[in-house]
């Protein structure tokens, strides 16, 4: 396959290995602040990360490229408060949506249509993946300053259903 293209796709592997690293940090946190329903969302949300890293990861096989796993760099690992944990996740995918629509803006550059249209999931799920961060954070910035409202959030992020596919992805 395209070199271009293939590091760009093994560096997109990478990056959301490093989603899932950063996300059961944020669990942990969570789960040290005996919030354990924003830990067990977040524990899915990493999953779900994984599962990204591995279509990518099947993808590269597929189209005959080499798979190049990177070393992760250590997450944070403490945070303010809850929102700004919260703020950290819509941070970081706020990134990744950007090095997507790179990696789109390379496919189409380099005629690697098939890249380009696998790569259109991606798109897609991050038009979720921020909407679903960004609602998260305002409903925690606006009841912050009361226990009673971050319980009530608590419960209800505890109800989020696990991925369906093995490797967490919803495609
Ligand atoms: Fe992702
Ligand atoms: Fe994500």
């Amino acid at each position: 396959m395209n070199s271009k293209v293939e590091k760009a796709l093994n560096e997109q592997v990478h990056a959301e290995f490093f989603s899932f690293y950063l996300y059961l940090s944020v669990a942990a946190y969570f789960t040290a602040q005996h919030l354990d329903g924003f830990s067990h969302w977040m524990r899915i949300q990493a999953q779900e990360e994984f599962g990204h890293a591995m279509k990518l990861f099947d993808y590269l096989n597929e189209r005959g490229g080499t798979v190049e796993l990177m070393a992760l760099e250590a997450p944070q690992k403490e945070w303010d408060s809850p929102s700004s944990a919260v703020e950290a996740v819509l941070k970081h995918e706020q990134y990744i949506s950007n090095r997507i629509n790179q990696i789109v803006d390379l496919a189409t550059a380099e005629n690697d249509h098939a890249t380009t249209v696998m790569m259109h999931w991606y798109v897609n799920e991050q038009v979720e993946e921020e909407a679903t961060a960004d609602t998260l954070y305002h409903q925690v910035k606006m009841v912050e300053s009361s226990p009673h409202g971050l319980l009530m959030i608590d419960r209800e992020l505890a109800g989020r259903p696990a991925p369906v596919s093995e490797a967490g992805a919803e495609a």
